[in-house]
Formats: structure tokens, sequence, C-alpha cells
């Protein structure tokens, strides 16, 4: 079984990618909608939230976690992986290097969370591969809506966030709820080239986990358990079945 994590229903743009890529596994997707937002949190807090839902993986029996969340990846996976080293954790980080690879040139915009983009792993990652036409920019509160699905607030930020940076050309969504609002974003920046982590993240998890022999579609049967933290669970299950939706 393969537990992943994030502050609500944006890790499914990750947990989308990784069933494609394993699609008879077992999973469990813990959206802490309770604890949304992370990224306005501090690194202390963000910590002690997390370290209690690997805790309840561990008790699941679960052989590898996925931080299909920025914020969480930023702030805990080092911790956890010096303090449970030999348990695989799997983190997601702004799919900066992207840019680099594909597009150097393109003027860039990397989206996410306070807590991602002041982040020791992010800032080094952001060093390495500077193409010294980046423009980092928190977007504090985002999450938030997207997490509410109020889509006429979303535009609204938008509109006003984004309003100075319509001569971009690639768009880094350095949160795994950015994702979901791609076509939002399109309707202000224009068509622009999007960089995400989701498809990076799942093939580390497929080869790490070969790496390791797991058998983790021992049922040879695909199963997924969603577990949510906030007070509308029960609408929340339904938005997460319609967003797993291929
Ligand atoms: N989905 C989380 C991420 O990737 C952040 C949302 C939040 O601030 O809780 O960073």
């Amino acid at each position: 079984m393969i537990g992943i994590l994030d502050s609500g229903i944006g890790g499914v743009s990750v947990l989308k990618e990784i069933i494609r890529l394993i699609p008879k596994g077992q999973f469990i997707y813990y959206s802490d909608s309770g604890n949304n937002p992370y990224g306005d949190k501090s690194e202390l807090e963000v910590y002690k939230i997390v370290k209690q839902i690997v805790n309840y993986f561990f008790e699941r029996g679960c052989v590898a976690i996925v931080l299909a969340c920025n914020t969480a990846s930023a702030i805990c996976v080092k911790k956890l992986r010096e303090e449970y080293p030999d348990f695989l954790f799997i983190a997601i980080e702004p799919a900066y290097k992207m840019v680099y690879d594909y597009n150097y040139n393109g003027k860039t915009l990397v989206m996410g969370t306070k807590a991602t983009l002041k982040s020791e792993k992010f800032l080094s990652l952001y060093s390495k591969y500077n193409n010294n036409n980046t423009i980092l920019l928190p977007c504090s509160g985002l999450a938030d809506l997207i997490e509410q699905d109020n889509d006429e607030e979303i535009d609204n930020y938008l509109m006003i966030k984004l309003k100075d940076y319509k001569d971009i050309d690639n768009v880094v969504l350095g949160c795994t709820h950015y994702p979901l609002i791609k076509d939002n974003i399109r309707q202000v920046l224009g068509d622009v080239k999007f960089f995400d982590g989701s498809i990076g993240v799942s093939k580390e998890l497929l080869r790490q986990v070969k790496l390791k022999n797991f058998n983790i579609e021992e049922n040879d049967k695909f199963s997924i358990e969603f577990i949510d933290t906030g007070n509308n669970s029960f609408n929340k299950y339904f938005r997460f079945t319609d967003l797993l939706k291929f």
C-alpha cells in the first residue's frame, strides 16, 4: 500500500500520474483539508502535522509515502528521511529544472506557496538552475480558494495577482493545487507553457519501488481509500472521484 498526502485536493494532480504508471496499485489518499493551507504556516507547525499523517500511514502498513504537496516536501522530507532512513519517502518540488531543460530562454514565473518559495530546498534548486529571467510569485490564499472550489474568487484573485505578467512564457506550477486551475491561468496569461512536478515524482516513485523490489500491485487490483480531515468530507469525496476521472 502507498500513502499519498496533501493539504487537500491538490495532490490528486499527482495521484493521477501515479495511477497511470501503477494502474493496479493500492493507495490511501490523505486530504488534510482540515489543516489547509500549509503554505502560510510555520515550518514547525507543518512538520508536526505531516508527522502525524506519516505515523498514520505507518500504522496502516504503507511501504512508501508520497508527499504530494510542495510545501510539505520542502519543509519535511529532509527531516523525515533523517528520522526514518530505511523508509521510502518520495517528495515533489517545483519543476524549475524542467524550464532549464526545455525552455531555458523563456521568461518564467514560478507560482508557489509562501513557505515553499522561501524554503532552503527550493532556493537551492533555484540558484542551481536560475535562468536569470525568472520571477518568484508567492500566492498566499490561492490553494485555499481552489480547495473551496470557488471559481469566481479564483478568477478575481488571478486577475489581480497576474496582471503585471502578461509577457510570461513559462509558468512553473509549484503547488499541487495549481494544475487544477490551468485554464483559469491561461485566461489571464494566454498560451503559456506549464511545468509541474507530477510526472517526475510519479516516475521517481516507480523507479524506487522497483529498485527496492516492493510488490505494490500484490492484489493485482486497483484500490483507493480517500480520507479527508475537513468538515465537508462528503462533498470532498465526490470532488475527489470527479477529479480522478481520466
Ligand atoms: N498543495 C500544497 C502544495 O503543493 C499547498 C497548499 C497549501 O498551502 O496548503 O504546496
